[in-house]
């Protein structure tokens, strides 16, 4: 692309295979510090892909030894493996730029996408691989929530099982036409077919490439393949709190339409630009006076329950009514300060009106906070979990009513 001063990244062969067949199909292997990984990887792809016409594409962010590991280890591979590493500046949109650079470098005319940690069984993105090259489809999505497919051992912890199903619920509640008939949408396996997607749309951010092609690409056919989601092989995982921030911001800004190209900047132009920085403000505000009210309630709640020793929904029906008299005092200060009639009464009406809403929304949380506390979790983390879903679960349908109505 013009303009860009991001050193393009060399894409190198790691080794000299049987007489390359043009690969139909490419597996970019996305890898951040995966050294430990790699070679199980390599030694597990050939045999699950056999004589399918595959080659490998790993595209590396790694600072540690990762590229020279998989140089050592592709002689062993009989299938053709490749290399894009990038350094520094060039490491543009994380996983998901790494994704897209590699779908600009695939020679195959499908881009399958997996994890070099093999929690995406070799074996299961086989199946997927068939798929695409046996059928008239454009996204073939690896799916854990459909069919024979599960989340396995791979989400350790109900922590992680709830943030991976509730994120998924609340992005489909997000695009429920666009995604209607994905059960999956924040899955890492799934693969396209290059010339069906147009990457001058996409300017992914973190970690959830899929989402974006299926939003920003609403003709395509696609077609679904069960997996379960495995055990990290070796390594740790680059999923953070940081990462589930991206995510939020990402699922705003997929809401708007898709940027005419995409620009390395960021884009700063017209009416467009002024739009995204009024959500942007909107979204902080909501996101400070909703932070605060967070930590509150869960603050009272300790009290209610641990020093005053009250039963835990009884505690956090009390904690409410705190927290929502915090928030209200942030909101008409902070917030709505002089844009609303300043007599009392008016102020009274509004505090009653607020209170009323929340504790209507207190209903639907208790249900959740029972079962967070069942399935294991903590009172104050399922307090703090549950508060947060509803949070995001308010913004994006506040957003949603601004923008579609
Ligand atoms: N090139 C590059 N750059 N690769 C990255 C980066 C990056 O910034 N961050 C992570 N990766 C690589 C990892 O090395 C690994 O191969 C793969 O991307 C997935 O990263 P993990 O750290 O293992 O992520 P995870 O297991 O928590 O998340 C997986 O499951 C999610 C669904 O639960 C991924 O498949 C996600 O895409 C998926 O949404
Ligand atoms: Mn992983």
């Amino acid at each position: 692309m013009d303009g860009t001063r991001i050193p393009r990244p060399e894409c190198a062969e790691l080794n000299d295979p049987r007489p390359l067949v043009r690969p139909r199909l490419t597996l970019v292997v996305p890898t951040r510090n995966e050294r430990e990984s790699v070679p199980l990887l390599l030694r597990a792809l050939e045999p699950a892909f056999g004589e399918l016409p595959v080659e490998i594409l790993f595209v590396d962010d790694s600072d540690d030894d990762t590229p020279a590991t998989a140089a050592r280890h592709a002689p062993d591979c009989r299938l053709p493996v490749r290399m894009i590493h990038r350094e520094g500046g060039a490491r543009e949109g994380g996983l998901a730029g790494a994704v897209l650079a590699g779908a600009r470098q695939a020679r195959g005319e499908w881009a399958l996408v997996m994890d070099a940690d093999l929690q995406h069984p070799p074996e299961a993105a086989a199946v997927l691989a068939r798929t695409a090259l046996g059928h008239d489809v454009d996204i073939v999505v690896g799916t854990r929530y459909a069919g024979s497919g599960s989340t396995g051992d791979g989400l350790d912890g109900p922590v992680r099982r709830f943030v991976s199903r509730g994120s998924t619920l609340l992005t489909k509640a997000a695009f429920p036409h666009r995604l209607a008939g994905v059960s999956d949408p924040m899955s890492g396996l799934f693969a396209f077919r290059t010339a069906a997607i147009d990457m001058n749309r996409l300017s992914p951010l973190g970690f959830k490439v899929l989402l974006e092609l299926l939003v920003r690409h609403p003709g395509a056919r696609v077609a679904e393949v069960a997996y379960r989601f495995a055990p990290r092989a070796a390594g740790t995982s680059k999923a953070s709190l940081r990462e589930g921030l991206r995510f939020l911001r990402h699922l705003a800004r997929l809401r708007r339409p898709a940027p005419a190209a995409h620009r390395a900047d960021g884009g700063s132009h017209s009416s467009t630009g002024r739009r995204d920085l009024g959500a942007t403000a909107r979204f902080l505000a909501f996101g400070l006076v909703g932070l605060s009210g967070i930590a509150v309630n869960t603050a009272a709640l300790w009290f209610f329950h641990s020093v005053v020793g009250l039963q835990h929904l009884l505690g956090a029906t009390l904690a409410t009514q705190v927290s929502s008299l915090w928030n209200f005092a942030l909101l008409e200060t902070l917030v709505y300060r002089g844009g609303r009639g300043g007599d009392k009464r008016a102020v009274l009406v509004r505090g009653i009106a607020f209170l009323a809403l929340n504790n209507l929304l207190l209903l639907g949380r208790l249900p959740l906070l029972q079962w967070l506390v069942d399935s294991g979790i903590g009172l104050l983390t399922a307090n703090v979990l549950s508060l947060v879903a509803l949070f995001v679960a308010r913004f994006l349908f506040s957003d949603l009513l601004i923008y579609r109505g």
